[in-house]
């Protein structure tokens, strides 16, 4: 056993870049904040606590971020005003103990994987400083890794106070590293913030631990993505990108067939089953379960629900299930161009075409609404046929109110249900009725006047002009 890991997060910076309103590390990337995705990293390594620095915005950005279950302890500790990096971590030593490993991270630097992390840890082993670093053929902004002739870390020095010949250096910070706690805390109480920006440094720790005669390790990956920092818009849309790759490629891995891997987009998360096939364009939100055999259509946005096996989920199709959630049965065909709200619940062979809105509503097994209708707080029978242009009145401008379709009901085309009713088993409404008293079941209900015909009816002549 290692010794225990505490994380620090720095997030109290502002982020003027990102030109925002809202603080940098509550950008979203796959749906989730940049923050959010550290924190879920830290609590992936099995650390003993993880300490979020907030300063700007700190209240948006603690009711922002969310402690993952695996994870024992976050706590949020204020940064005012914000004087650099080192200064972040310096107000986080309070709350972290002595025995321990301190790692830290960048909200903004929301793609590390655990298993990197992992290994910076192992590098540092409770006794070295261990940085993360990587080569860029642009390493321009980036703290550089200044290193003697035999290789060994001697410092890092910031852009803005790099020297011409240090600026060729292409090895950067990634802005990771991991340091025996009591060590850290010896050297930032001697931080000073004589430099360009007038900041406390965190990296200037380096200097001071090879000073005492300490080892610093340095971790050198060639993975670009994994230390990659958001300052700007461009560079979110950017990483946005690469994260959705990663994430197509491990689906493709499982065995599920994407037409266009560069145009997918899972902001939540996404669980497949075999045979899995998902056409271009497709939006996934929240927690979304595909069974076997299903297919997606191209410009589906699907979020919240769990789908059956076999069952087609045609193009242009809106699907989302919010806090309640949505369900569809095995075989059931859906679209193109239908929307399901939050309740609807769709069993077996269920079929619901173009136009189509459910909402807070039940099909059973084999019902049917094929063209054009609303179904809002209803419970539909097995086998029913909703017909075109069918509307259930659920909504009487003050309350709700639920409608009752039996089994194998016939809804003829443009009727309008008005809530609360129930049509009994087998029963029949004819088109364009307006009903609101239900019907027995097997009657037939219509509530359109009756048809009048009247032979050789003369349309009106227009007046000839005087
Ligand atoms: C930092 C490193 C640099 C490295 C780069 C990698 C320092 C001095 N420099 O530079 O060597 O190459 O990251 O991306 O550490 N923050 C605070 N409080 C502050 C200042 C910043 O919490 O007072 C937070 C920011 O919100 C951000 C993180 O620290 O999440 C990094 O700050 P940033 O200003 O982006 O540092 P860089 O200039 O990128
Ligand atoms: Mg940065």
């Amino acid at each position: 056993m290692g010794s225990p890991v505490d994380v620090v997060v720095m997030a109290a910076g502002k982020g003027t870049r990102m030109k925002s309103s809202r603080p940098k590390v509550l950008h979203r990337i796959g749906g989730r904040a940049l923050a959010q995705h550290v924190i879920d990293t830290a609590a992936g390594l099995s650390a003993r606590s993880v300490v979020v620095i907030t300063g700007h915005q700190a209240e948006a950005v603690e009711a922002g971020l969310i402690q993952p279950e695996a994870l024992s302890r976050l706590q949020f500790v204020r940064q005012e005003p914000q004087l650099g990096t080192g200064h972040a971590v310096q107000q986080a030593m309070p709350v972290l103990p002595d025995d321990g490993v301190t790692l830290v991270l960048s909200g903004d630097v929301p793609l590390t994987e655990p298993g990197t992390l992992q290994a910076l840890i192992e590098r540092c082993g409770g006794r070295d400083m261990a940085l993360l670093t990587l080569e860029l053929p642009d390493p321009a902004g980036y703290g550089r890794v200044v290193r003697a002739p035999d290789g060994s870390v001697q410092a890092i020095v910031e852009h803005k106070d790099a020297s011409p010949a240090q600026r060729d250096i292409r090895e950067v910070y990634s802005g990771v590293m991991a340091v025996p706690t009591a060590r850290l805390r010896q050297w930032l109480s001697q931080l000073g913030n004589d430099n360009a920006q007038g900041e406390y440094y965190l990296t200037d720790v380096v200097r001071m631990a090879v000073a005492a005669g300490e080892t610093v390790q340095a971790y050198l990956i060639t993975d670009e993505v994994q230390v990659a920092g958001v300052n700007s818009p461009v560079q979110l849309a950017a990483l946005e990108r690469a994260y959705q790759l990663r994430l197509a490629e491990g689906l493709m891995n499982q065995g599920v067939r994407l037409a266009d891997p560069s145009r997918l987009d899972v902001r939540g998360q996404l669980q497949c089953g075999q045979d899995v096939e998902i056409d271009v364009n497709c939006v996934f939100e929240g927690k979304v379960q595909l069974g076997n055999g299903v297919r997606i259509g191209a410009n589906c946005v699907v979020a919240n629900v769990s789908i059956g096996d076999h069952t087609a989920i045609a193009p242009f199709t809106h699907i989302d299930g919010g806090n309640e959630g949505a369900s569809v049965g095995q075989g059931a065909a859906i679209g193109p161009f239908s929307r399901l709200r939050p309740g609807a619940h769709l069993g077996n062979e269920v079929h619901v075409g173009n136009f189509v809105e459910i909402k807070n509503s039940t099909l059973a097994d084999g019902a049917k609404a094929n063209h054009l209708a609303y179904l809002g707080d209803a419970t539909v029978g097995e086998r029913v046929n909703y017909g075109a242009g069918a509307i259930t009145a659920n909504y009487d401008g003050a309350n709700k109110h639920r409608t009752i379709i039996e089994a194998d009901v016939h809804v003829g085309s443009n009727s309008v249900l008005v809530a609360p009713l129930t049509l009994g088993k087998g029963g029949t409404v004819g088109a364009g009725s307006v009903v609101t008293r239900g019907g027995e079941a097997g009657a037939l209900t219509v509530t359109r006047a009756r048809q009048v015909s009247i032979a050789n009816w003369q349309r009106p002549q227009k007046k000839p002009k005087s």
